[in-house]
């Protein structure tokens, strides 16, 4: 029996909060046709993000990337989850998650990603195989009664859920391919299980995980925001919120009516085998709460993870998957240059936005904001934090 992570509790003091918590109460049981954003200072107050940190991050299911980030046995990828440093790793035995700091003194074991046959601890050598089980440990023979191999680094509960990786630092909360088992059909459709990684972009956003995940979710802001970028193709007034489920919302984003395929194709790309006909003519948004943002495109899909780091410091990590017929094709490496600029383009928009809007939640006259129809999503994740801080 391999021994779960013990996660420590960490309580905002009660008093610094209460007035944000009484403000999350007032809005419980809204529709979404009177329905406003949370009170600003949740975006920045240091209590507050305590709180999501025990109540949200060390408590419910986090997605921290997909099975093809760790194809061959040995692969890995490090992550960092409210302050926990986490290595993901293939062994033959499968894909596992555990801790890297290192059970002498402390050291994370390993940092970013690649292929490790064992792990090595830079700080005195002591090494460890891809279980976490220690193999060695040099001059440790007069430590009486130290056996380097009975000692294994903390596993931590882990699921898979078509190709995404989610990690939960909670021994009790229920099975996440169970809350989401009305989603994973939608997934399917786009070979979920079945992705190759195009790329992958890390970006250090200036502001709060939920601006983050608000933005990514409607698209009332395009025509300001992506005005040359998207609106064009994709005008926000089209958009719509679907209904999503009890982990998960959805925003579609239509192609304007009279538009060409090629505005919503990525040439160099061969579109899904479940996407087609009209399907090719959406593109879908989904945010499984919390942290984990999905764009669908018809011929290649975004898994983003955010990763609070402070109150007003998130960490994006996106992955982006194609068909494996997609990354076979000869011009691949030229087609993931040109995915990859225009990617930037569209998220150096957004977050020339967010750092602005995230300082602004500091005004002394900022307030909580109506809500349009466009942006229910907003409301939805909205009622998921109050679910889990009211609990
Ligand atoms: S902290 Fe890892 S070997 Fe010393
Ligand atoms: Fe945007």
């Amino acid at each position: 029996m391999t021994q779960l992570l013990n996660v420590k509790d960490i309580t905002a003091p009660a008093d610094a909060v209460s007035h944000l918590i009484e403000a999350l109460r007032a809005d419980v049981g809204k529709d979404a046709q009177h329905s406003q954003t949370l009170p600003p200072e949740t975006y920045h107050s240091t209590a507050f993000f305590k709180l999501e940190a025990n109540k949200i991050f060390r408590s419910d299911w986090l997605c921290i990337g997909h099975v093809a980030q760790l194809v061959n046995v040995g692969d890995y990828f490090s992550i960092d989850i409210v302050g926990e440093p986490l290595l993901a790793v293939r062994s033959t035995e499968g894909i596992r998650v555990m801790s890297r700091v290192c059970l002498h003194r402390w050291m994370p074991i390993a940092e970013g990603s690649g292929n490790a046959k064992a792990f090595v601890c830079p700080f005195h050598n002591w090494s460890y195989n891809l279980q976490g089980q220690m193999l060695g440990a040099p001059s440790m023979d007069q430590a009486q009664g130290f056996v380097a191999k009975e000692l294994q680094l903390p596993q931590v509960r882990s699921e898979i859920v078509a190709g995404l990786i989610f990690i939960t630092l909670s021994n009790s909360v229920g099975s996440i391919a169970e809350r989401l088992s009305d989603l994973t059909p939608l997934l399917d459709k786009y070979g979920f299980s079945d992705l190759s990684v195009a790329f992958t972009t890390d970006y250090d956003c200036d502001f709060n995980w939920k601006i983050a995940a608000e933005t990514f979710m409607e698209c009332y802001h395009h025509p300001a925001v992506h005005r040359a970028s998207l609106e064009t193709s994709f005008p926000g007034r089209l958009s719509s919120i679907g209904d999503g489920g009890v982990g998960w919302s959805v925003c579609n984003q239509p192609l304007r009516a009279k538009g060409e395929l090629t505005e919503i194709l990525t040439p160099g790309l061969i579109p899904f085998s479940g996407i087609q006909g009209a399907d090719q003519r959406e593109v879908k948004l989904l945010q499984i709460f919390p942290n984990c943002l999905i764009g669908l495109d018809p011929d290649r899909v975004s898994v983003t993870t955010l990763l609070p780091v402070s109150p007003e410091l998130t960490v994006w990590h996106r992955v982006v998957l194609v068909s494996p017929q997609s990354a076979a094709q000869d011009t691949f490496g030229e087609t993931v240059t040109r995915m990859q600029a225009r990617g930037n383009a569209i998220a150096s928009e957004d977050l020339k936005v967010n750092g602005i809007q995230q300082r602004a939640t500091h005004s002394t006259f900022a307030r909580p904001g109506r809500l349009s129809h466009l942006e229910r999503t907003v409301w939805e994740l909205a009622n998921y934090v109050r679910s889990r801080l009211l609990e």
